[in-house]
Order: C-alpha cells, then structure tokens, then sequence
C-alpha cells in the first residue's frame, strides 16, 4: 500500500482549514495524515483543533524576536546560515525603493523566527507543508531550506480572492470593497513573493446586492474547506506538476510564468 502523504501545518489563528484538512485525511478524501501543527501564536483556537486530535503542537512566536532585535540586534540569535544579501537578492516582498534598514531587519529577523520553524519541523520529515490562515510571508531563507529540488515546490497556501487580484492579508474585504460580483480563493504554491506563487486551484462564488462582508466570508470559507482538501490530495496523488510556460503576444512580447498542470491519471 502506497505511504500516507505526511502533512505539516503552520496555522495563526482559528484553525478551520486546519480541521477542513484534518477531517479529509481521517475520512479518506486525502490519503494523508497531520503530523504536526505549528503556530506563530500560543493560546489559538488551531492548536486546540490539533490538541482535540493527538496531533503535536508546537509556537514560535515571532513578536518577542522583533522585539528582542530592536533592543540589542548584536545578541539577537541570527542563524548562522543566514546570508542577508541573498535573501534580499532573492525575495520579491520589497521593491528597491523600500527603506533598506527596515528591509535589513524584517529579513532578519524572519530568518530567526524561520530558523526556529525549521528546527522543529525537520523532527518530522514531512512531504508538504501547508499554510493554513498563517499570517506571515515566508522568506526565501526558510523556503529554500524546505524547498530541496528547485522545481518541486512544497509549501501550500490558502488565499481568500481570486489571485493574482487582491493579495495581502484582507482578500475578501479586498474584494467586496471594490465592488466585485465574483468572489473566491485561490490554493497555490509559495515563491518568493507575497502571494504569487504558481496557481494550484480556485473556487468562486457570486457576490449578491444582499451580500455583506460577513456573508462574503462566510461564502468563501466554506469553499476554502472543500478547495484545499482537494489540492492537497492532488498534491498527494502526485498531479501536481510545475512548469516553465512561455507565451508570445501579438506584439512580440515573451511571457514567461511558471504554472501548475494537472495530471490526468
Ligand atoms: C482563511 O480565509 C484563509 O484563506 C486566510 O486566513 C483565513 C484563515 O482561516 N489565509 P482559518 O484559520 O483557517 O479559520
């Protein structure tokens, strides 16, 4: 019988992707199993979730790093893999106009926070990690230490929009504030930058004149819990593959994007 796909979670809040996915592996929809729940806060309802079912917890806080940092950055515990030109070089979260200090130390303080995650994530030996309501950007230090084969990403995340529209960390107000009449969200691979990675899969929704913002939240989510069990048994099943695409336009433009195709069995 094939392995069970070992699934890790990183979570920031209340969790119900979590217990989406949770659900789908113990029922079967996804032949996999949660071997871990990692937060970047204590006391969250996820980890609860997680608790409720045996599955190992573990919080990296990242404030009292900012923090510490602020205070004395000489002491504050930078990994000594961490080469800041790199990540910088590499990241696509700031353009070249951003205040360099404070680049300088977001990107630091991140790969101590990162350090951390991968420390306890390499006790497990997962096959994916999965982003589920985790509030913060990965950098390209941790991504490129979980991420071994260049072109086999995975790390996973679950967006509330229709990407590439409305990145950032409000998707769905995003969308109903402007207007929308369509809403959705979106279940892709991370790059290195916010939100803008490869597209794995999409649901949407109509937006209705009676619709609120809690209604459009409300619409979303329930689709996030059927979309990202679905992608990751894609994933599972070993669907998902990532290729170079380049296009031509009409005017002699090259196009060039790396995008998910799905296998068919
Ligand atoms: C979801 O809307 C997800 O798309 C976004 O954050 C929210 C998390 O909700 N990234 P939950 O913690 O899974 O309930």
């Amino acid at each position: 019988m094939k392995e069970k796909l070992r699934i890790g979670a990183l979570i920031s809040g209340g969790g119900t992707n979590l217990q989406a996915i949770v659900d789908a592996c113990e029922d079967g929809r996804i032949d996999g199993r949660m071997m871990f729940v990692g937060s970047d806060k204590a006391g969250v309802r996820g980890l609860e979730r997680a608790a409720k079912h045996q599955i190992p917890t573990f919080v990296v806080e990242y404030d009292p790093i900012v923090r510490h940092y602020r205070q004395a950055p000489e002491a504050a515990g930078v990994p000594s893999d961490f080469d800041l030109e790199e990540v910088w070089r590499k990241q696509h979260l700031f353009d070249s106009n951003a205040d360099a200090g404070r680049v300088e130390a977001f990107l630091t303080t991140r790969a101590i926070a990162e350090g951390l995650l991968l420390e306890q994530i390499d006790a497990y030996s997962i096959d994916v990690l999965v982003l589920a309501g985790f509030m913060r950007n990965l950098t390209p230090y941790f991504i490129d230490r979980f991420n071994v084969e260049a072109d086999r990403p995975r790390i996973i995340n679950i967006h509330p929009a229709l990407l590439p529209s409305f990145p950032g960390v409000d998707g769905y107000g995003d969308t109903f504030r402007y207007g929308c009449k369509v809403g959705g969200c979106t279940v892709h691979f991370i790059d290195y930058g916010e939100d803008s990675g490869p597209i794995i899969g999409q649901k949407a929704f109509p937006i209705l004149e009676s619709d609120d913002l809690d209604a459009v939240k409300r619409k979303g989510l329930e689709l996030e819990w059927e979309l990202y069990p679905e992608c990751i048994q894609l994933f599972a099943e070993g669907r998902l593959a990532v290729v170079n695409m380049t296009h031509t336009l009409d005017n002699g433009q090259m196009v060039q994007r790396k995008v998910v195709k799905i296998v068919q069995r």
